[in-house]
């Protein structure tokens, strides 16, 4: 039986950070063993909020590479690739741009949110309203059957689908896959405030932090407010620093650290350096394997370049049946 196939994207429009790692990556990571993987960088997509200043996304695109690398995707496991080297995913999008009933788009709950909440950029663009199109380009293309996602995405996925049933409606030929998001069981990690870690909230943790910088940021994390003084007794359920124990610590010590907390018999300053010690050990196959690559921006493009050529291929064959059943395929001289 063949492998079911996986796809999934990640903008470059910002350097990833340790909720990336344990929220995304290491699912992808995981992932590559059971099933047909195809993982791309959406610069397109990063572009349709910030087209102003493109300056930063190559560096981008270079950092998310290593990082794929550093986690452990392999190429040779995983056809990795860049969105922009694969003309098809343009093609679809405009095709599909054809059939997309405009109400369906202004009805994404992320479309409004983003036009409301961000207000340092322009969004009222064709582009922006389009984002979820080429998501379901993005996906159907590879006639993905299941594309790993964060419940953020969820509408997009499910706007994929509807146009899947439209096209084939419309066109009376099956052409596409209807593809389902696959959740993951990830450990939830907090950013150094609380709030969801994030590059906009100056709360993140970032993978290319040297080890120093990330234990400067560990011991920042915000603890049991109301613990002043070491002598007052602490609260590890609503301490900040306790919820990454949670996910670095082995169970039996963390539960231990939570009980010496409520009795005051361990400060926070002594939690947070072994917080730190472990986050440090959890990191350091990470940190060696992206040593490996940090310096070979080169190599790590090739690496996309060669992914690409994969994914064409593939992207051509699905959207040569999609002009097809279109009727808009041009006979043979
Ligand atoms: N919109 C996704 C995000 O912001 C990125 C993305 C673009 C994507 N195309 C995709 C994810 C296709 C999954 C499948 O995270
Ligand atoms: Fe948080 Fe540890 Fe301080 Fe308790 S001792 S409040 S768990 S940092």
């Amino acid at each position: 039986m063949s492998k079911k196939r996986v796809l999934s994207g990640m903008q470059s429009s910002g350097k990833l950070h340790l909720g990336n790692l344990l929220g995304a990556l290491e699912n992808w990571v995981r992932m590559q063993e059971d099933f047909d993987c195809y993982y791309f960088v959406a610069d397109w997509h990063a572009l349709s909020s910030n087209y102003e200043d493109a300056s930063e996304l190559k560096d981008n695109l270079v950092d998310l590479g290593v990082n794929w690398l550093a986690a452990g995707l392999r190429p040779e496991k995983s056809v990795m690739f860049i969105q922009s080297l694969v003309p098809q995913h343009a093609v679809l999008y405009l095709l599909l741009g054809m059939i997309t009933p405009l109400p369906w788009l202004e009805r994404v709950p992320s479309y409004k949110e983003k036009l409301e909440n961000v207000a340092n950029r322009d969004l009222y663009t064709h582009g922006f309203l389009g984002y979820p199109v080429l998501q379901a380009a993005d996906i159907i293309l590879y006639k993905a059957d299941f594309v790993p996602v964060g419940v953020d995405q969820l509408p997009h996925l499910e706007l994929t689908r509807e146009l899947v049933r439209h096209f084939h409606k419309i066109y009376k030929k099956t052409v596409f896959t209807e593809p389902e998001a696959k959740m993951a069981e990830v450990k939830k990690l907090p950013g150094l405030d609380g709030r969801k870690m994030s590059k906009s909230y100056g709360n993140a943790i970032f993978l290319s932090d040297s080890a120093e910088e990330r234990d400067r940021k560990v011991a920042m994390i915000v603890t049991d407010p109301a613990r002043v003084r070491k002598t007052d007794k602490g609260n590890p359920d609503v301490c900040h620093a306790f919820s990454f124990h949670k996910v670095f610590t082995p169970a039996g010590r963390a539960a231990e650290i939570a009980s010496e907390c409520r009795s005051a018999t361990i400060g926070c300053v002594a939690c947070k350096k072994e917080l730190a010690k472990n986050v440090a050990a959890y990191m350091a196959p990470f940190d060696a394997e992206r040593a490996k690559w940090v310096g070979k921006p080169g190599q790590v493009i090739e690496m996309l370049r060669e992914g690409s050529a994969k994914a064409r291929k593939v992207a051509a064959e699905t959207l040569a049946l999609a002009e097809a059943a279109i009727g808009i395929d041009i006979p043979p001289a």
